[in-house]
């Protein structure tokens, strides 16, 4: 499908998120704080997280510099605490070895403690505006349905082959909006259960909509 991108950008210009507290600018930390937050937690839930957060702890030198119990303290109740511990040691590397400059790359900000190939990608495109593909949960999600990928998207194999596919789809133009809008349809349209298929983009092409397959697609886990 030639034209993913250019209906994907459309859709999202009408229909997409624009009014989220880390959208709009470009620090580098603000926008690695909510990639952090956003990887296992809702939107809704993260967003008290993340202004709190911000206030106590505004930069990286503050977070840095701040005792890790106090880190944990404003994580305490998002869960999966690695993150913040992880988010905590990262800041420290950035002072220690990139001298207090947050990293300038999707490869060198993917070297950071809790930050993957994925979350590096969405950073350096919100941050940098440099492009590269992005294949957390909802993007996983959009095309294994789009495509009708069979086969669990953890597993290696099917997840290189998304992998290859989300590259193949990248457009030249507007990174950052591109990977929102994947976000934002995953996040709001093709969700994992009762999906909107009616006010999907992809409706007509959709290879699990037209077989009757969205509850099957991506295949769960294997026992
Ligand atoms: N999930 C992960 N990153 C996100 C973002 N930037 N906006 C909304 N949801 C997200």
């Amino acid at each position: 499908m030639s034209e993913f991108a250019p209906r994907l950008l459309a859709w999202q210009r009408k229909h997409g998120r624009h009014d989220l507290p880390w959208q709009g600018g470009h620090d580098p930390y603000r926008i690695w704080l909510s990639e952090i937050m956003l990887q296992q937690t809702r939107v809704d839930t993260v967003i008290p997280y993340y202004q709190r957060f911000l206030a106590r702890l505004p930069d990286l030198a503050s977070l840095a510099a701040a005792p890790v119990e106090d880190v944990m303290a404003l994580w305490s109740g998002l869960g999966y605490y690695a993150r913040a511990r992880n988010l905590h040691r990262a800041a420290q590397v950035v002072m220690t070895e990139h001298g207090g400059v947050f990293p300038r790359t999707a490869a060198a900000i993917a070297t950071l403690p809790g930050v993957g190939r994925s979350t590096a990608a969405a950073i350096a495109a919100f941050a940098y505006g440099e492009r590269g593909a992005i294949l957390d949960g909802n993007v996983k999600r959009v095309l294994c349905r789009l495509f009708g990928i069979e086969g669990f998207p953890g597993d290696k194999a099917v997840e290189s082959r998304l992998w290859v596919l989300a590259e193949s789809l990248l457009p030249e133009p507007e990174p950052g909006r591109y990977i929102q809008a994947q976000m934002d349809l995953g996040a709001t349209v093709c969700t994992r259960t009762r999906p909107a298929c009616t006010r999907c983009p992809f409706h007509d092409d959709c290879i699990a909509r037209r077989s009757g397959r969205t509850a099957e697609l991506p295949a769960a886990r294997p026992k």
